[in-house]
Protein backbone atom coordinates (compact mmCIF):
# COMPACT_ATOMS: atom_id res chain seq x y z
CA UNK A 1 0.00 0.00 0.00
CA UNK A 2 1.56 3.31 -0.88
CA UNK A 3 1.77 5.85 1.89
CA UNK A 4 1.16 9.44 0.55
CA UNK A 5 3.27 12.38 2.27
CA UNK A 6 1.02 14.29 4.90
CA UNK A 7 0.62 17.67 4.19
CA UNK A 8 1.93 20.59 6.35
CA UNK A 9 0.26 20.73 9.96
CA UNK A 10 -2.26 23.86 10.25
CA UNK A 11 -4.11 22.23 13.16
CA UNK A 12 -4.62 24.77 15.88
CA UNK A 13 -2.29 22.37 17.86
CA UNK A 14 -0.03 20.92 16.11
CA UNK A 15 2.05 18.51 16.68
CA UNK A 16 5.03 17.45 15.33
CA UNK A 17 4.92 13.84 15.44
CA UNK A 18 1.19 13.86 13.65
CA UNK A 19 0.05 13.26 10.60
CA UNK A 20 -2.36 15.01 8.12
CA UNK A 21 -4.78 13.50 6.25
CA UNK A 22 -7.97 14.54 4.40
CA UNK A 23 -9.74 11.61 6.25
CA UNK A 24 -8.92 9.13 8.95
CA UNK A 25 -11.69 6.06 8.76
CA UNK A 26 -11.71 4.06 11.86
CA UNK A 27 -12.37 0.18 10.54
CA UNK A 28 -11.41 -1.35 7.70
CA UNK A 29 -14.27 -3.30 7.03
CA UNK A 30 -16.72 -3.50 4.32
CA UNK A 31 -17.68 -0.07 4.66
CA UNK A 32 -14.42 1.09 5.48
CA UNK A 33 -12.93 -0.03 2.53
CA UNK A 34 -15.15 1.52 0.07
CA UNK A 35 -15.42 5.02 1.52
CA UNK A 36 -11.15 4.82 1.62
CA UNK A 37 -11.35 3.69 -2.19
CA UNK A 38 -13.88 6.27 -3.22
CA UNK A 39 -12.17 8.91 -1.23
CA UNK A 40 -8.89 8.57 -2.33
CA UNK A 41 -9.62 7.59 -6.15
CA UNK A 42 -11.44 11.51 -5.80
CA UNK A 43 -7.76 12.46 -4.64
CA UNK A 44 -7.83 12.45 -1.09
CA UNK A 45 -5.60 11.48 1.45
CA UNK A 46 -7.00 8.93 3.88
CA UNK A 47 -5.82 6.46 6.21
CA UNK A 48 -7.42 3.51 6.75
CA UNK A 49 -7.17 2.10 10.71
CA UNK A 50 -7.90 -1.55 12.57
CA UNK A 51 -6.80 -2.86 15.39
CA UNK A 52 -7.65 -6.69 13.96
CA UNK A 53 -4.38 -8.15 11.99
CA UNK A 54 -6.41 -8.35 8.92
CA UNK A 55 -9.08 -5.99 7.10
CA UNK A 56 -12.04 -7.38 6.87
CA UNK A 57 -12.79 -10.24 8.65
CA UNK A 58 -16.15 -10.74 8.44
CA UNK A 59 -16.10 -10.47 4.30
CA UNK A 60 -13.39 -13.59 4.38
CA UNK A 61 -16.55 -15.49 6.55
CA UNK A 62 -19.51 -14.53 5.28
CA UNK A 63 -21.53 -16.49 3.45
CA UNK A 64 -20.50 -19.94 4.49
CA UNK A 65 -16.77 -18.66 2.91
CA UNK A 66 -18.29 -17.65 -0.53
CA UNK A 67 -19.50 -14.06 0.46
CA UNK A 68 -23.18 -12.94 -0.21
CA UNK A 69 -21.66 -9.60 -1.50
CA UNK A 70 -25.03 -8.12 -2.84
CA UNK A 71 -29.21 -9.03 -3.67
CA UNK A 72 -30.12 -7.98 -6.73
CA UNK A 73 -33.72 -7.38 -5.35
CA UNK A 74 -32.65 -4.66 -3.03
CA UNK A 75 -34.80 -1.83 -1.59
CA UNK A 76 -35.60 0.07 1.41
CA UNK A 77 -37.90 -2.85 2.34
CA UNK A 78 -35.23 -5.18 2.95
CA UNK A 79 -34.04 -3.23 6.19
CA UNK A 80 -35.34 -2.04 9.52
CA UNK A 81 -34.30 0.94 10.91
CA UNK A 82 -36.34 3.61 13.23
CA UNK A 83 -36.09 6.21 9.95
CA UNK A 84 -37.01 3.50 7.69
CA UNK A 85 -36.41 5.71 4.65
CA UNK A 86 -32.85 6.99 5.48
CA UNK A 87 -31.57 4.38 3.58
CA UNK A 88 -33.54 5.20 -0.05
CA UNK A 89 -30.89 8.14 -0.84
CA UNK A 90 -27.78 5.70 -0.50
CA UNK A 91 -28.95 2.28 -1.80
CA UNK A 92 -30.30 4.59 -4.86
CA UNK A 93 -26.88 6.02 -5.57
CA UNK A 94 -24.60 2.83 -5.47
CA UNK A 95 -26.78 0.11 -6.67
CA UNK A 96 -26.28 -3.76 -6.81
CA UNK A 97 -25.20 -3.34 -10.39
CA UNK A 98 -22.70 -0.95 -9.11
CA UNK A 99 -20.67 -3.15 -6.82
CA UNK A 100 -21.36 -6.28 -9.73
CA UNK A 101 -19.45 -4.06 -12.20
CA UNK A 102 -16.26 -4.30 -9.98
CA UNK A 103 -16.24 -7.62 -9.53
CA UNK A 104 -16.59 -8.48 -12.90
CA UNK A 105 -13.73 -5.79 -13.69
CA UNK A 106 -11.74 -7.89 -11.17
CA UNK A 107 -12.72 -10.88 -12.81
CA UNK A 108 -14.39 -12.91 -10.47
CA UNK A 109 -17.03 -15.12 -10.93
CA UNK A 110 -20.04 -15.42 -9.44
CA UNK A 111 -23.50 -16.77 -9.44
CA UNK A 112 -26.92 -15.72 -7.96
CA UNK A 113 -27.69 -19.07 -5.73
CA UNK A 114 -31.42 -18.11 -4.39
CA UNK A 115 -34.11 -14.76 -4.20
CA UNK A 116 -31.04 -12.49 -5.75
CA UNK A 117 -28.41 -13.58 -3.50
CA UNK A 118 -25.09 -12.89 -5.24
CA UNK A 119 -21.79 -15.53 -3.83
CA UNK A 120 -18.62 -15.91 -5.56
CA UNK A 121 -18.04 -19.30 -7.27
CA UNK A 122 -14.78 -19.62 -5.67
CA UNK A 123 -14.01 -17.65 -2.27
CA UNK A 124 -14.95 -14.29 -0.55
CA UNK A 125 -11.49 -13.75 -0.21
CA UNK A 126 -11.64 -12.87 -3.66
CA UNK A 127 -13.67 -9.49 -2.65
CA UNK A 128 -11.63 -8.66 -0.04
CA UNK A 129 -8.59 -8.91 -2.69
CA UNK A 130 -10.61 -7.02 -5.25
CA UNK A 131 -11.01 -4.33 -2.14
CA UNK A 132 -7.32 -3.97 -1.28
CA UNK A 133 -6.28 -3.99 -5.20
CA UNK A 134 -8.67 -0.95 -5.83
CA UNK A 135 -7.50 0.77 -1.97
CA UNK A 136 -4.10 0.02 -3.26
CA UNK A 137 -4.51 1.84 -6.95
CA UNK A 138 -5.80 4.35 -5.49
CA UNK A 139 -3.28 5.35 -3.08
CA UNK A 140 -5.12 5.18 -0.21
CA UNK A 141 -3.56 3.98 3.02
CA UNK A 142 -4.12 1.03 5.57
CA UNK A 143 -2.76 0.18 8.54
CA UNK A 144 -4.11 -2.75 10.77
CA UNK A 145 -2.77 -3.53 14.57
CA UNK A 146 -3.74 0.43 15.32
CA UNK A 147 -5.50 0.70 18.61
CA UNK A 148 -7.86 3.47 18.84
CA UNK A 149 -6.81 5.26 22.15
CA UNK A 150 -9.25 8.16 21.86
CA UNK A 151 -10.68 10.83 19.23
CA UNK A 152 -11.18 14.29 20.05
CA UNK A 153 -12.34 17.16 17.82
CA UNK A 154 -9.79 20.61 17.93
CA UNK A 155 -10.55 23.59 15.96
CA UNK A 156 -11.72 21.77 12.32
CA UNK A 157 -9.86 18.57 12.66
CA UNK A 158 -9.94 15.31 14.01
CA UNK A 159 -7.22 14.44 16.73
CA UNK A 160 -7.13 10.36 16.83
CA UNK A 161 -4.40 9.07 19.97
CA UNK A 162 -3.60 5.12 18.52
CA UNK A 163 -1.00 2.97 19.89
CA UNK A 164 1.30 4.05 17.07
CA UNK A 165 1.05 7.84 17.09
CA UNK A 166 -1.35 10.42 16.89
CA UNK A 167 -3.26 11.59 13.60
CA UNK A 168 -4.73 14.72 12.36
CA UNK A 169 -7.72 14.16 10.05
CA UNK A 170 -10.05 16.95 8.36
CA UNK A 171 -13.16 14.46 8.49
CA UNK A 172 -13.38 10.69 10.82
CA UNK A 173 -15.25 8.21 9.00
CA UNK A 174 -16.84 5.77 12.03
CA UNK A 175 -16.82 2.38 10.03
CA UNK A 176 -15.98 0.09 13.05
CA UNK A 177 -19.35 -1.67 12.26
CA UNK A 178 -21.63 -3.60 15.40
CA UNK A 179 -21.42 -5.92 18.25
CA UNK A 180 -21.56 -8.90 16.88
CA UNK A 181 -18.96 -11.64 16.63
CA UNK A 182 -16.97 -10.17 19.48
CA UNK A 183 -14.35 -12.98 18.82
CA UNK A 184 -13.44 -11.51 15.25
CA UNK A 185 -12.69 -8.27 16.86
CA UNK A 186 -16.06 -6.55 17.23
CA UNK A 187 -16.18 -3.49 19.58
CA UNK A 188 -18.57 -0.59 20.97
CA UNK A 189 -15.95 1.58 19.68
CA UNK A 190 -18.83 3.34 17.34
CA UNK A 191 -21.06 3.99 19.41
CA UNK A 192 -18.78 5.37 21.90
CA UNK A 193 -17.72 7.85 19.48
CA UNK A 194 -20.82 8.86 18.91
CA UNK A 195 -21.95 9.53 22.37
CA UNK A 196 -18.95 11.55 22.69
CA UNK A 197 -20.17 13.57 19.86
CA UNK A 198 -23.69 13.25 21.12
CA UNK A 199 -25.41 11.38 18.77
CA UNK A 200 -27.55 9.36 19.96
CA UNK A 201 -27.70 5.73 19.97
CA UNK A 202 -30.77 3.45 19.05
CA UNK A 203 -30.34 0.82 21.93
CA UNK A 204 -28.80 -2.50 20.31
CA UNK A 205 -29.52 -6.32 20.07
CA UNK A 206 -28.74 -9.51 18.27
CA UNK A 207 -30.20 -10.18 15.29
CA UNK A 208 -29.93 -12.60 12.53
CA UNK A 209 -29.59 -14.90 15.41
CA UNK A 210 -30.47 -18.15 15.70
CA UNK A 211 -32.83 -18.90 18.83
CA UNK A 212 -32.46 -20.99 22.08
CA UNK A 213 -34.70 -23.33 23.47
CA UNK A 214 -35.59 -24.14 27.67
CA UNK A 215 -33.98 -27.66 28.45
CA UNK A 216 -38.05 -28.51 28.32
CA UNK A 217 -37.81 -27.75 25.02
CA UNK A 218 -34.97 -29.12 24.34
CA UNK A 219 -35.76 -32.40 25.73
CA UNK A 220 -38.78 -32.56 22.81
CA UNK A 221 -36.46 -31.30 20.37
CA UNK A 222 -33.01 -32.26 20.99
CA UNK A 223 -33.22 -35.65 18.47
CA UNK A 224 -34.47 -33.74 15.76
CA UNK A 225 -30.77 -31.85 15.84
CA UNK A 226 -29.36 -31.33 12.35
CA UNK A 227 -32.42 -32.23 10.52
CA UNK A 228 -34.00 -29.45 8.21
CA UNK A 229 -37.40 -28.21 6.70
CA UNK A 230 -39.16 -25.84 4.14
CA UNK A 231 -40.98 -23.29 6.68
CA UNK A 232 -43.06 -20.32 6.97
CA UNK A 233 -41.79 -18.75 10.20
CA UNK A 234 -44.50 -15.31 11.84
CA UNK A 235 -43.98 -13.51 14.52
CA UNK A 236 -46.80 -10.38 14.36
CA UNK A 237 -47.39 -10.09 10.99
CA UNK A 238 -43.89 -10.37 9.73
CA UNK A 239 -42.95 -13.39 8.16
CA UNK A 240 -40.60 -15.53 6.01
CA UNK A 241 -40.37 -18.59 4.23
CA UNK A 242 -36.98 -20.04 3.73
CA UNK A 243 -35.46 -23.39 5.45
CA UNK A 244 -35.85 -24.17 9.24
CA UNK A 245 -33.13 -25.88 11.21
CA UNK A 246 -33.09 -27.64 14.37
CA UNK A 247 -30.09 -27.30 16.29
CA UNK A 248 -29.11 -28.80 19.81
CA UNK A 249 -29.46 -25.63 21.47
CA UNK A 250 -32.90 -24.43 19.46
CA UNK A 251 -33.89 -23.09 16.04
CA UNK A 252 -31.46 -21.61 13.07
CA UNK A 253 -31.92 -21.58 9.20
CA UNK A 254 -32.42 -18.74 7.69
CA UNK A 255 -36.25 -18.47 8.36
CA UNK A 256 -35.37 -18.29 11.64
CA UNK A 257 -32.52 -16.14 11.20
CA UNK A 258 -34.42 -13.85 9.15
CA UNK A 259 -37.77 -14.09 11.80
CA UNK A 260 -35.32 -13.49 14.98
CA UNK A 261 -34.75 -9.78 13.88
CA UNK A 262 -38.03 -9.05 14.59
CA UNK A 263 -38.65 -11.03 17.59
CA UNK A 264 -38.90 -9.45 21.35
CA UNK A 265 -38.48 -12.05 24.24
CA UNK A 266 -41.45 -13.38 25.46
CA UNK A 267 -43.28 -13.39 21.79
CA UNK A 268 -44.48 -16.96 20.39
CA UNK A 269 -42.87 -17.59 17.22
CA UNK A 270 -45.41 -19.00 15.04
CA UNK A 271 -44.01 -22.02 12.77
CA UNK A 272 -45.44 -23.62 9.32
CA UNK A 273 -43.29 -26.95 9.10
CA UNK A 274 -44.89 -28.07 5.92
CA UNK A 275 -46.79 -24.76 4.23
CA UNK A 276 -47.35 -26.60 0.82
CA UNK A 277 -49.46 -29.22 2.46
CA UNK A 278 -52.93 -29.94 3.76
CA UNK A 279 -52.40 -31.39 6.66
CA UNK A 280 -55.98 -32.08 8.05
CA UNK A 281 -56.80 -32.89 3.98
CA UNK A 282 -54.10 -34.97 4.00
CA UNK A 283 -55.14 -37.32 7.20
CA UNK A 284 -58.74 -37.02 6.64
CA UNK A 285 -57.97 -39.00 3.14
CA UNK A 286 -56.00 -41.29 4.61
CA UNK A 287 -58.18 -42.42 7.24
CA UNK A 288 -60.94 -43.03 3.95
CA UNK A 289 -58.55 -45.09 1.83
CA UNK A 290 -55.86 -46.61 4.44
CA UNK A 291 -57.68 -47.01 7.82
CA UNK A 292 -54.86 -49.06 9.04
CA UNK A 293 -52.26 -46.77 8.50
CA UNK A 294 -50.04 -45.89 11.33
CA UNK A 295 -51.06 -41.89 11.82
CA UNK A 296 -47.34 -41.24 12.33
CA UNK A 297 -46.63 -42.87 8.61
CA UNK A 298 -48.97 -40.54 7.18
CA UNK A 299 -47.78 -37.88 8.61
CA UNK A 300 -44.16 -38.20 7.19
CA UNK A 301 -45.48 -37.97 3.55
CA UNK A 302 -45.80 -34.14 5.21
CA UNK A 303 -42.99 -33.85 7.48
CA UNK A 304 -39.87 -35.86 7.87
CA UNK A 305 -39.79 -39.11 9.38
CA UNK A 306 -38.28 -38.33 12.72
CA UNK A 307 -39.84 -34.86 12.76
CA UNK A 308 -43.43 -36.63 12.28
CA UNK A 309 -42.84 -39.20 14.82
CA UNK A 310 -41.97 -36.76 17.57
CA UNK A 311 -44.84 -34.00 16.74
CA UNK A 312 -47.39 -37.42 17.04
CA UNK A 313 -45.53 -38.28 20.33
CA UNK A 314 -45.38 -34.95 22.10
CA UNK A 315 -49.48 -34.62 20.91
CA UNK A 316 -50.16 -37.99 22.50
CA UNK A 317 -51.50 -39.54 18.75
CA UNK A 318 -50.54 -42.74 18.25
CA UNK A 319 -52.44 -46.02 16.46
CA UNK A 320 -54.75 -46.56 12.97
CA UNK A 321 -55.73 -43.42 11.68
CA UNK A 322 -59.22 -45.07 11.29
CA UNK A 323 -59.48 -44.55 15.24
CA UNK A 324 -58.71 -40.88 15.40
CA UNK A 325 -61.79 -38.60 15.44
CA UNK A 326 -61.55 -34.78 13.43
CA UNK A 327 -60.37 -33.41 16.88
CA UNK A 328 -57.48 -35.39 16.87
CA UNK A 329 -56.75 -34.54 13.05
CA UNK A 330 -57.41 -30.66 13.99
CA UNK A 331 -54.97 -30.95 16.93
CA UNK A 332 -52.18 -32.41 14.40
CA UNK A 333 -52.84 -29.78 11.50
CA UNK A 334 -52.29 -27.33 14.22
CA UNK A 335 -48.96 -28.66 15.39
CA UNK A 336 -47.50 -28.97 11.48
CA UNK A 337 -49.31 -25.39 10.27
CA UNK A 338 -49.32 -23.30 13.53
CA UNK A 339 -46.63 -24.75 15.42
CA UNK A 340 -46.52 -22.11 18.68
CA UNK A 341 -43.24 -21.78 20.46
CA UNK A 342 -41.34 -19.19 22.75
CA UNK A 343 -37.77 -19.68 22.65
CA UNK A 344 -36.08 -18.41 25.34
CA UNK A 345 -33.79 -16.29 23.74
CA UNK A 346 -31.23 -16.52 21.47
CA UNK A 347 -27.43 -17.04 20.93
CA UNK A 348 -26.62 -13.09 21.27
CA UNK A 349 -23.54 -11.51 19.64
CA UNK A 350 -21.47 -14.57 20.02
CA UNK A 351 -22.66 -15.99 16.73
CA UNK A 352 -25.30 -13.13 15.20
CA UNK A 353 -24.61 -12.23 12.01
CA UNK A 354 -25.70 -7.97 12.44
CA UNK A 355 -26.36 -5.78 15.27
CA UNK A 356 -30.22 -4.10 15.76
CA UNK A 357 -30.13 -0.41 16.43
CA UNK A 358 -26.90 1.78 16.41
CA UNK A 359 -26.28 5.08 15.55
CA UNK A 360 -29.52 7.16 15.32
CA UNK A 361 -29.71 8.16 11.45
CA UNK A 362 -32.21 10.94 12.88
CA UNK A 363 -28.38 13.02 13.66
CA UNK A 364 -27.28 11.62 10.12
CA UNK A 365 -27.63 13.17 6.45
CA UNK A 366 -29.10 10.43 4.40
CA UNK A 367 -26.99 11.75 1.55
CA UNK A 368 -23.59 11.85 2.80
CA UNK A 369 -23.41 10.15 6.34
CA UNK A 370 -22.10 13.08 7.96
CA UNK A 371 -23.55 13.79 11.65
CA UNK A 372 -25.83 16.96 11.73
CA UNK A 373 -24.45 18.45 14.03
CA UNK A 374 -20.32 17.55 13.71
CA UNK A 375 -18.85 18.56 10.58
CA UNK A 376 -16.25 15.92 9.28
CA UNK A 377 -17.95 13.39 11.24
CA UNK A 378 -19.10 10.04 8.89
CA UNK A 379 -20.60 6.80 10.00
CA UNK A 380 -21.70 4.49 8.07
CA UNK A 381 -22.40 0.36 7.34
CA UNK A 382 -23.70 -1.71 10.37
CA UNK A 383 -23.01 1.06 12.94
CA UNK A 384 -25.62 2.78 11.57
CA UNK A 385 -29.74 1.91 12.75
CA UNK A 386 -30.23 0.50 9.62
CA UNK A 387 -30.05 -3.30 9.48
CA UNK A 388 -30.44 -5.88 6.70
CA UNK A 389 -32.47 -9.30 6.19
CA UNK A 390 -30.10 -12.12 5.15
CA UNK A 391 -29.17 -12.26 1.94
CA UNK A 392 -26.66 -9.90 0.99
CA UNK A 393 -28.35 -6.63 1.68
CA UNK A 394 -26.16 -5.78 4.54
CA UNK A 395 -23.09 -6.08 2.42
CA UNK A 396 -24.74 -3.26 -0.12
CA UNK A 397 -25.32 -1.49 2.92
CA UNK A 398 -21.88 -1.18 3.58
CA UNK A 399 -21.33 -0.59 -0.13
CA UNK A 400 -23.94 2.12 -0.53
CA UNK A 401 -23.42 3.79 2.83
CA UNK A 402 -20.03 3.46 2.36
CA UNK A 403 -20.14 5.12 -1.38
CA UNK A 404 -21.77 7.98 -0.18
CA UNK A 405 -19.07 9.12 2.64
CA UNK A 406 -16.67 8.53 0.02
CA UNK A 407 -17.83 10.84 -2.17
CA UNK A 408 -18.72 13.47 0.18
CA UNK A 409 -15.76 13.87 2.50
P1 LIG B 1 -17.42 -4.72 9.68
O1 LIG B 1 -17.78 -5.46 10.92
O2 LIG B 1 -17.32 -5.46 8.42
O3 LIG B 1 -16.03 -3.96 9.88
C1 LIG B 1 -15.72 -3.26 11.05
C2 LIG B 1 -14.21 -3.17 11.16
O4 LIG B 1 -13.91 -2.33 12.27
C3 LIG B 1 -13.55 -4.52 11.45
O5 LIG B 1 -12.50 -4.72 10.55
C4 LIG B 1 -13.05 -4.40 12.89
O6 LIG B 1 -11.85 -5.08 13.12
C5 LIG B 1 -12.87 -2.89 13.03
N1 LIG B 1 -12.99 -2.42 14.41
C6 LIG B 1 -13.99 -2.68 15.28
N2 LIG B 1 -13.71 -2.11 16.46
C7 LIG B 1 -12.51 -1.47 16.33
C8 LIG B 1 -11.71 -0.72 17.23
N3 LIG B 1 -12.08 -0.52 18.49
N4 LIG B 1 -10.53 -0.23 16.75
C9 LIG B 1 -10.15 -0.44 15.46
N5 LIG B 1 -10.87 -1.16 14.57
C10 LIG B 1 -12.06 -1.66 15.02
N6 LIG B 1 -23.79 -9.76 5.14
C11 LIG B 1 -24.12 -9.94 3.83
O7 LIG B 1 -24.62 -9.01 3.21
N7 LIG B 1 -23.87 -11.13 3.23
C12 LIG B 1 -23.30 -12.19 3.88
O8 LIG B 1 -23.03 -13.25 3.28
C13 LIG B 1 -23.01 -12.03 5.26
N8 LIG B 1 -22.53 -13.08 5.99
C14 LIG B 1 -22.19 -12.89 7.30
C15 LIG B 1 -21.68 -13.97 8.04
C16 LIG B 1 -21.31 -13.78 9.36
C17 LIG B 1 -20.82 -14.96 10.14
C18 LIG B 1 -21.42 -12.50 9.95
C19 LIG B 1 -20.99 -12.26 11.36
C20 LIG B 1 -21.95 -11.43 9.22
C21 LIG B 1 -22.35 -11.61 7.90
N9 LIG B 1 -22.88 -10.57 7.16
C22 LIG B 1 -23.24 -10.78 5.85
C23 LIG B 1 -23.04 -9.22 7.74
C24 LIG B 1 -21.87 -8.33 7.26
O9 LIG B 1 -20.66 -9.03 7.50
C25 LIG B 1 -21.85 -7.00 8.00
O10 LIG B 1 -23.12 -6.39 7.97
C26 LIG B 1 -20.81 -6.07 7.36
O11 LIG B 1 -19.54 -6.68 7.46
C27 LIG B 1 -20.81 -4.72 8.03
O12 LIG B 1 -19.77 -3.96 7.44
P2 LIG B 1 -19.05 -2.81 8.29
O13 LIG B 1 -17.92 -2.37 7.44
O14 LIG B 1 -20.04 -1.83 8.77
O15 LIG B 1 -18.49 -3.55 9.59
Amino acid sequence: MSEPKPSNLSAPNPRSSSDLWDAVILGAGAAGLMTAIVAARRGKRVLLLDHAKKPAEKIRISGGGRCNFTNIGTTEKNFLSHNPRFCISALRTFKPKNFIAMVEAHGIAWHEKTLGQLFCDDSAQQIIDMLLAELRQAGGTLRLETVIKGVEKRGDLFVIETNKGTQQAHSLVVATGGKSIPKMGATGLGYDIAQQFNVPIIPTRAALVPFTFSDAQKSWSDPMAGLSVDARVCVGKKSFREGLLFTHRGLSGPSILQISSYWQEGVPVIIDLAPDANCFDTLAVARQEHPKQDVATILSSILPKRLAKAVCERDHIHGHIAQLGDKALRKLDDAVHRWTVTPIGTEGYRTAEVTLGGVDTKAISSKTMQANETPGLYFIGEVLDVTGHLGGFNFQWAWASGYAAGNAL
